[in-house]
C-alpha cells in the first residue's frame, strides 16, 4: 500500500483547534459532530466506518451509540490518526492508516459509513473511486452520511462562501462545481434525505447503495 505523505500531516497539531473556532459562530463543534451522528440513526450493534476521519472527533463522537458494534476511523495521514488515537482508549474504537481509494475491508461489511469533509480534498478520479468503495463496503442495507460544502443561497452567504473557498484548492471547486447529489449518484447511491447546516454552507446527504 503506497500512502503518500499528506498536508494534514502539517495540519494535524492544529486541526482540532482549527475546528472549534471554525464552528464557533454556529454552535460548537460538538453540537455539530452529534448532530450528524443522530441523523446516522446508529444501532448498538452497528459496525461504522469514518472514512477520511482525520483527528477521529467523529469517530469517537457516534461511537457513543454502541454496546456491541464497532467504529473505526480510517486515514492517509499517519499524524493525523496519532492524534485521532490519543483522544480515546475505548477498544470499540480503532484507528486505521489507509487509502479511501481502496480500503483494507471485505465488501458488505459496514452499516454507516460517514464522510465528512473529505470529498472536496480529492481529484474528480479519486472522489468517485472512494465512492464507489464506499458503496462496496457498505452493507445492501447500509447508509453513508456524507457531510461536504454546499454553495448557499444569499449574497451574505455566499460571501461567507468564498471566503471559506479561498482557503481550499483546485479539487474543493470542482467539488463545488458538480455538487454531492450528482458526485453521489455518480457513484451509484440513491439520496434518502439532504438537510442543510452551517448557516447552509454545508450540506449533509443520507443515501444507500442502489441496488444492483
Ligand atoms: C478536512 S479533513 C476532515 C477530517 C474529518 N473527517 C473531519 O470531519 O474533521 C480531510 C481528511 O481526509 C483525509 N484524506 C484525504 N485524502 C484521503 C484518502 N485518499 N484516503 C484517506 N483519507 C484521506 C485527510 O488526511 C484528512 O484527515
Amino acid at each position: 500500500m503506497v500512502i503518500e505523505k499528506s498536508k494534514f500531516d502539517i495540519v494535524a497539531p492544529f486541526y482540532d483547534i482549527m475546528m472549534k473556532l471554525l464552528f464557533m459562530p454556529s454552535g460548537g463543534e460538538s453540537k455539530f459532530r452529534k448532530k450528524i451522528s443522530q441523523l446516522a440513526r446508529i444501532r448498538s450493534n452497528h459496525k461504522i466506518l469514518d472514512v477520511g476521519c482525520g483527528t477521529g472527533t467523529l469517530t469517537i463522537s457516534a461511537s457513543a451509540y454502541l454496546e456491541k458494534g464497532i467504529s473505526i476511523g480510517l486515514d492517509l495521514s499517519h499524524r493525523m490518526l496519532t492524534v485521532a488515537k490519543s483522544k480515546s482508549k475505548n477498544p470499540r474504537i480503532h484507528f486505521i492508516l489507509g487509502n479511501s481509494s481502496k480500503m483494507p475491508f471485505r465488501s458488505g461489511s459496514f452499516d454507516r459509513v460517514f464522510l465528512t469533509f473529505v470529498l472536496h480534498e480529492l481529484s474528480p478520479v479519486v472522489r468517485q473511486q472512494t465512492l464507489r468503495e464506499v458503496r462496496r463496503v457498505l452493507k445492501p442495507d447500509g447508509l453513508l452520511i456524507a457531510v461536504d460544502y454546499h454553495v448557499p443561497k444569499g449574497k451574505l452567504k455566499r460571501v461567507v462562501f468564498r471566503a471559506l473557498m479561498m482557503l481550499e484548492e483546485d479539487e474543493a471547486w470542482n467539488f463545488v462545481a458538480r455538487g454531492l447529489a450528482k458526485e453521489l449518484k455518480s457513484a451509484g447511491f440513491q439520496i434518502n434525505r439532504t438537510e442543510f447546516t452551517i448557516k447552509d454552507l454545508v450540506s449533509v446527504v443520507i443515501a444507500n447503495p442502489v441496488c444492483r
